[in-house]
């Protein structure tokens, strides 16, 4: 495989004695969607508020197409393209679809973006999804389905031009047709290039949209495979610390 965007090496987080991450290797390519699983208080959050720079590692290194960087900020994840979309989606209700996705934008206070040019951007960026279940771009958030605004959610990631999307539990809260929305989603956001990291507890969805997957078990990276190299069977075991160690060829 080509240079990842993002490598993590050894990377460490403690809270206390606790030690979360012990010593972690993982990658993200673009154009690749790698599932990152794991029991509840395996690390998965811990790992994505590092890489986001909401909570930075302690220890070990984080490249970026190849560089050291250091994430100390969310911030410092922006300028390198790294969104990450959390479980609460953090949109505002009383606002519609195209202010949501350019909630917070520097160019908004300063004028350089108007109504017009952001809903132009808002339509093409879920054009680019091939998103069709949004009628409106002036319909409230409060309106929309659970799927929805997970689009919505995503979308805002693709106006910013994310280079890294992080995804935590996106289907965790939807239905059946929902879910497969968005897993079409989130297959289309890597097939335009984009390297897509997905938290997930259902391994269905994890086979059927993942290219990658990485086991998380206590603290540590017990296995990174490649989606055809292993089964859901392999990956529970994993998961539940009866197998161990398995790195990528
Ligand atoms: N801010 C914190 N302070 C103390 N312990 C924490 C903190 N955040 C997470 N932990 C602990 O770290 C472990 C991993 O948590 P987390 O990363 O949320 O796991 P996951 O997302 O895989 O369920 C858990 O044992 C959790 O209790
Ligand atoms: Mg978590």
């Amino acid at each position: 495989m080509n240079q990842p965007i993002i490598e993590l090496k050894s990377v460490t987080k403690s809270f206390g004695p606790v030690n979360v991450l012990k010593g972690i290797d993982f990658t993200a390519h673009e154009g690749r969607v790698t599932a990152l699983v794991g029991d509840n208080g395996a690390g998965k959050s811990t790992l994505i508020k590092g890489l986001a720079g909401v909570q930075p590692y302690d220890g070990g290194e984080v490249l970026f197409e190849g560089e050291p960087v250091h994430l100390h900020h969310p911030r410092d994840a922006s300028r390198h393209g790294i969104e990450v979309v959390y479980q609460d989606l953090a949109l505002c209700d009383n606002l519609d679809i195209v202010q949501n996705m350019f909630l917070g934008r520097e160019e908004m206070a300063t004028g350089a973006f108007d109504e017009g040019r952001m809903e132009v951007e808002a339509a093409a960026a879920l054009q680019s999804l091939n998103v069709r279940t949004v009628s409106s771009l002036r319909q409230k958030v409060a309106s929309l389905s659970g799927g929805q605004r997970q689009t919505v959610a995503i979308a805002r990631a693709v106006v910013k031009q994310a280079r890294v999307v992080i995804l935590d539990e996106p289907t965790a809260a939807l239905g059946v047709a929902q879910t497969e929305q968005v897993l079409n989603l989130v297959r289309r956001l890597a097939d335009n290039g984009v390297a897509v990291v997905i938290i997930s507890h259902n391994l269905q969805d994890v086979f059927q949209v993942a290219d990658d997957i990485s086991v998380l078990y206590l603290g540590s990276m017990t296995a990174r495979l490649r989606r055809e190299d292993t089964n859901a069977d392999d990956v529970v075991g994993y998961i539940t610390g009866t197998k161990s160690m398995e790195a990528m060829a």
